[in-house]
């Protein structure tokens, strides 16, 4: 009987792979860092090859370190980094270029010129994004004009464009199957999500042939079999979601209201309301939370590039720490004399500033400061930046009252000193759940309850339990204080 379920979790610096058992425990992982190229300053590249032979590889690892053979997942679910660009030939499945990832600013120049049309607007009110090269649209529309011949090569319908969802699940069932779900279609700019299809006047706008496009599915659906060669078996894709999307079903935020933040590379905070698809007059994204059954909820997106990031950057960058676990304890003997902020615009600054050609910066400095201050820089941040989109989130909608708690997850999540931090600055309750792979936890649910080998959403939504709940501890005149220091700090730090 095919008890498991295996989910594949494809990240901005690692793919990961987890196999679940049919009472929703994790019994096997697998993980894999993959290299990050930056050709250019604000330019983030990843090899396809690379990412493609991460997952072939975790996902046989996970399998391996659950004790059980690839015969016995029944079903499979995708969760990816979203908005990243690949194109292949269709007949061999090679990628005509490097992916290019979600932080990529190339295309800043083509987004401001696009803005001065007038155009954002138009493009906002069908897609519920902004005109901002986070976004696929703009990746794409440079690929096809920048590598010889790919736009007639495209329109001839020999080259196919894909999210990374979209990409593995083509060479996972053997270059049978292009399709999407509309999650992942949601962050093309392509796509128009009040309508639920590929948008013509957008293809025209970016120059996008539609013969590339994939087909777009419900999240829960049939995306086809893995080729038995690949995984050791024939396991049917039946889940797929962005993300940050897996993860606001992994926290079960089903009804209207509820609020998940995910720190992991960069922090997405994401509103659940309901059937309203709301535009945001706070320049947060409104975006496709989940479809199920044709019916598609909707959410208020506030996007953050650099959370988790900024760690990794302690680590690997100034090397002032051994591994990501020891910022907090860093952090938590930094001088509370000292005022330092880090604006982490290393790719530009998201919501609700969208000031792509922002860099980093830090203030504050004196003699005195060192790493335990940089380190708690970095990690206040995160902070300030998600109080920055939960602030928006009210404005825009009334129902998210500040009574509303937030469910945290990602990596980041496992430090008490962020998350303590995290609530100080909210002044409010943030919830860390028991189980901190939410968001492979969500892909794994829409593929196990599509096959039956776990329950329908009320029930699931039931066994969410909570690890803790940090509650504000930190008294009002400090954190105003704090975060006047945060608002300067970022006033000059962007350009415009
Ligand atoms: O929109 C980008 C997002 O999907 C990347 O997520 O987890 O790699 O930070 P993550």
């Amino acid at each position: 009987m095919p008890d498991y379920v295996l989910a594949i979790d494809q990240g901005t610096t690692s793919s990961r792979a987890i196999v679940f058992d049919r009472d929703r425990r994790v019994v096997g992982i697998g993980q894999q860092e993959f290299p990050q190229i930056y050709p250019r300053s604000g330019w983030v590249e990843h090899d396809p090859e690379d990412i493609w032979r991460s997952v072939v590889a975790t996902c046989g690892e996970a399998i391996r370190n659950a004790h059980i053979e690839a015969g016995q997942v029944g079903a499979l679910g995708i969760t990816n980094q979203r908005e990243t660009v690949v194109v292949w030939e269709k007949a061999t499945g090679k990628p005509i270029h490097n992916a290019i990832v979600w932080q990529d600013r190339r295309t800043a120049t083509m987004c401001r010129k696009l803005k001065k049309l007038g155009l954002e607007k138009m493009v906002r009110g069908k897609t519920g994004l902004l005109l901002d090269p986070y976004f696929s649209g703009t990746k794409l529309s440079w690929l096809l004009s920048n590598v010889p011949g790919a736009r007639a090569r495209a329109r001839k319908g020999e080259l196919l464009f894909g999210t990374i969802d979209s990409f593995l699940i083509w060479r996972l069932t053997g270059g049978k199957n292009h399709v999407t779900d509309a999650t992942n279609a949601a962050r093309t700019l392509l796509f128009n999500i009040a309508e639920n299809r590929w948008d013509r006047e957008l293809l025209e706008l970016f120059d996008i042939p539609e013969a590339m496009l994939p087909e777009v599915k419900d999240c829960a659906a049939d995306f086809g079999s893995t080729d038995a060669e690949i995984l050791g078996a024939a396991i049917p894709i039946l889940g797929v979601a962005g993300d940050q999307h897996a993860a606001i079903i992994g926290q079960a935020c089903f009804e209207p209201g509820m609020i998940k933040s995910t720190y992991g590379t960069g922090c997405f905070a994401l509103l659940n309301t309901g059937s309203e698809m709301v535009l945001s007059k706070n320049r947060l994204l409104t975006t496709i939370a989940y479809r199920l059954n044709g019916r598609t909820t909707y959410a208020l997106e506030g996007s953050i590039f650099i959370a988790g990031a900024a760690v990794q950057w302690l680590r690997d960058g100034l090397k002032i720490i051994g591994t990501a676990a020891e910022s907090g304890k860093l952090a938590d003997s930094a001088d509370p004399s000292q005022e330092v902020y880090m604006v982490p615009a290393f790719v530009g600054l998201g919501a609700p500033h969208w000031d792509a050609d922002a860099r980093g910066a830090i203030f504050g400095l004196t003699r005195n400061s060192g790493p335990a201050e940089f380190s708690r820089a970095a990690l206040e941040s995160v902070a300030y930046q998600t109080r920055d989109l939960l602030e928006a989130m009210k404005k825009d909608w009334k129902s998210s009252g500040s009574k509303t708690v937030l469910r945290a997850d990602g990596g980041m999540v496992a430090s008490d000193w962020t998350m303590q931090r995290l609530a100080d600055i909210l002044d409010a309750p943030v919830d860390r759940p028991v189980i901190l792979e939410t968001t492979a936890l969500g892909a794994a649910w829409l593929a196990a309850s599509r096959a039956g080998i776990w329950p329908k959403r009320t029930e699931f939504s039931k066994s969410w339990a909570l690890d803790t709940r940090f509650v504000p501890e930190m008294d009002g005149k400090t954190r105003k204080a704090k975060i006047a220091g945060w608002k300067d700090a970022v006033r000059r730090t962007l350009t415009a």
